[in-house]
């Protein structure tokens, strides 16, 4: 009987904990930030500097295409996300900035580490892996 009733809990902390990790909680992103124009334009200079920041500050999680597949993301509780989805690509610029600068659980928090500048170049890199 103890082991009957012990499979079952397993079995239902197995199943909430499947379905909390299928289903990534929204980020909750203020409007201001969402409809903030990128005031650095797209341009081949800009994706240059981007990749060099990705590739030094988030290729290790995110992988180098953006795909969540980083050395370190088999490490992580949540999956970092694929940025060459539709879903992710449709997100505003001013949405992937916030995103990048705030952070939120094992996502690394980029406000005083990378300037904006940076930040937007590295938005402006993240748009170049849409597939
Ligand atoms: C230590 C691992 C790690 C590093 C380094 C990292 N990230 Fe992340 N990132 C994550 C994880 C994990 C998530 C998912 C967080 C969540 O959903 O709560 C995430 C989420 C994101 C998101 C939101 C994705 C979405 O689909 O909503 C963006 C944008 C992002 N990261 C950009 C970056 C950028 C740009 C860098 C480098 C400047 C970076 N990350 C560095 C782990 C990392």
């Amino acid at each position: 009987m103890r082991t009957m009733k012990l499979f079952f809990v397993s079995a239902l902390v197995l199943l909430v904990g499947t379905t909390l990790v299928a289903q990534p909680k929204p980020w909750v992103v203020p409007d201001s930030f969402k409809s903030m124009k990128n005031p650095v334009a797209q341009s081949d200079a800009s994706t240059k500097a981007g990749l060099a920041v990705f590739t030094k500050n988030c290729a290790s999680c995110h992988g180098k295409a953006g795909l969540g597949d980083g050395v370190k993301a088999r490490t992580l509780k949540d999956f970092p996300g694929n940025f060459s989805k539709t879903d992710f690509q449709s997100l505003a610029d001013g949405d992937i900035f916030y995103r990048t600068k705030t952070g939120r659980g094992e996502m690394p928090k980029y406000d005083g580490k990378l300037s904006d500048d940076d930040i937007w170049n590295v938005v402006n890199y993240m748009r170049t892996l849409k597939k």
